[in-house]
């Protein structure tokens, strides 16, 4: 267990924190887990405040940040970039600084491509607090975090020789980031698993990220492969992972994009790709999903899905990185 985490920064965790960090996260979130459903109170952050940044649309990542700073007993405060004078050219170094003296820590969700990480990494040198990402255009890694401890109450802390298929799946809502499945490739490879990467040709994730998939795979004596071909990814699979994102490294056009997502609809789960997994495998997504596009009402509502722990697990792995990283 590593007990000395106070200040540290949680802007790509599964890339950045050891594996033993990170085990002691998960086993916090469990104890603050337990804490909440008997309710024995864990104000461990009274009096501080976590500045909330957000320069994009989220449901769960504000409620479950907002929700658990509160039982942590401190306060959250929303911080939206449309309405303040972030819109009229407060810089990323001035946030940090500034910010970083009102708060206690500053979380920040700044997707754009090619630039959100850059513009977290920039607060983060600024502040004197720990900053936490909420997601970036590289990297999501609370979401993961969270994918981890619900697979692991599934399926047990050992996960060597569990098969997690990765999947690219078709959505015509917007060009998604490739935070998720790259974060998802980035831990699940450090704990053993059989980790598969499956999308179209156009729907590549960045080439340095799979290459340390591979090597991640490689020290922890599991497997990564990339696979084209939806149904094989969801042989044998034991947790199946399939989600729209975009082709950021074949085209940031929105027509383009458009056109080549519009080569894969049938990239959807239904219940004969889910038969193709094993008996019990689980359907994970990080949601919002689009309905009956990516992914049928009969799969998404269905006995395999765990898609609502997954987004409760948000909550106390959040609250386990805020306690260790925000305490006094
Ligand atoms: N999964 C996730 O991050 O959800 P939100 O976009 O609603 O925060």
């Amino acid at each position: 267990m590593q007990t000395d985490l106070r200040g540290r920064d949680s802007i790509a965790p599964e890339l950045e924190w050891t594996r033993d960090e990170i085990d002691t996260l998960l086993d916090v979130a469990w104890d603050l887990k337990r804490k909440r459903a008997v309710g024995e109170p864990h104000a461990y952050l009274r009096d501080k405040v976590l500045g909330l940044l957000f320069f994009f649309t989220s449901t769960r990542t504000r409620a479950s940040f907002e929700s658990g700073m509160a039982q942590l007993g401190g306060h959250a405060m929303f911080i939206d970039s449309e309405t303040t004078q972030i819109s009229h050219g407060d810089t990323a170094k001035e946030i940090g600084e500034i910010i970083g003296r009102y708060t206690d820590g500053i979380a920040i969700r700044q997707c754009d491509w090619n630039f959100g990480n850059q513009y977290i990494r920039e607060v983060a040198a600024a502040s004197r607090v720990p900053v936490l990402n909420m997601q970036c255009d590289i990297f999501h890694p609370f979401q993961i975090l969270a994918d981890m401890m619900t697979i692991q109450e599934k399926f047990g802390r050992d996960l060597r020789g569990k098969t997690i298929n990765v999947s690219y799946a078709y959505a015509s809502s917007y060009q998604k980031p490739l935070s998720v499945p790259q974060s998802l490739i980035l831990l699940m490879t450090r704990y053993g698993m059989n980790v598969r990467l499956t999308h179209p040709p156009e729907f590549g994730l960045m080439p340095d990220i799979v290459e340390q998939a591979r090597e991640n795979a490689r020290q922890s004596r599991g497997s990564f492969e990339v696979l084209h071909d939806f149904d094989e990814g969801f042989k044998g699979a034991d947790i199946v992972y399939p989600k729209s994102w975009g082709c950021w490294m074949t085209t940031e056009d929105k027509d383009e994009s458009s056109k080549l997502g519009k080569k894969y609809t049938d990239w959807i789960t239904d219940s004969r790709r889910m038969a193709l997994a094993n008996p019990d495998a689980v359907y994970m997504h990080c949601l919002p999903a689009d309905r009956n596009i990516e992914v049928t009402d009969e799969v998404i509502d269905g006995p395999q899905s765990i898609v609502y722990d997954e987004a409760e697990n948000r909550l106390h792995v959040q609250k386990a990185a805020m306690a260790l990283t925000m305490r006094s």
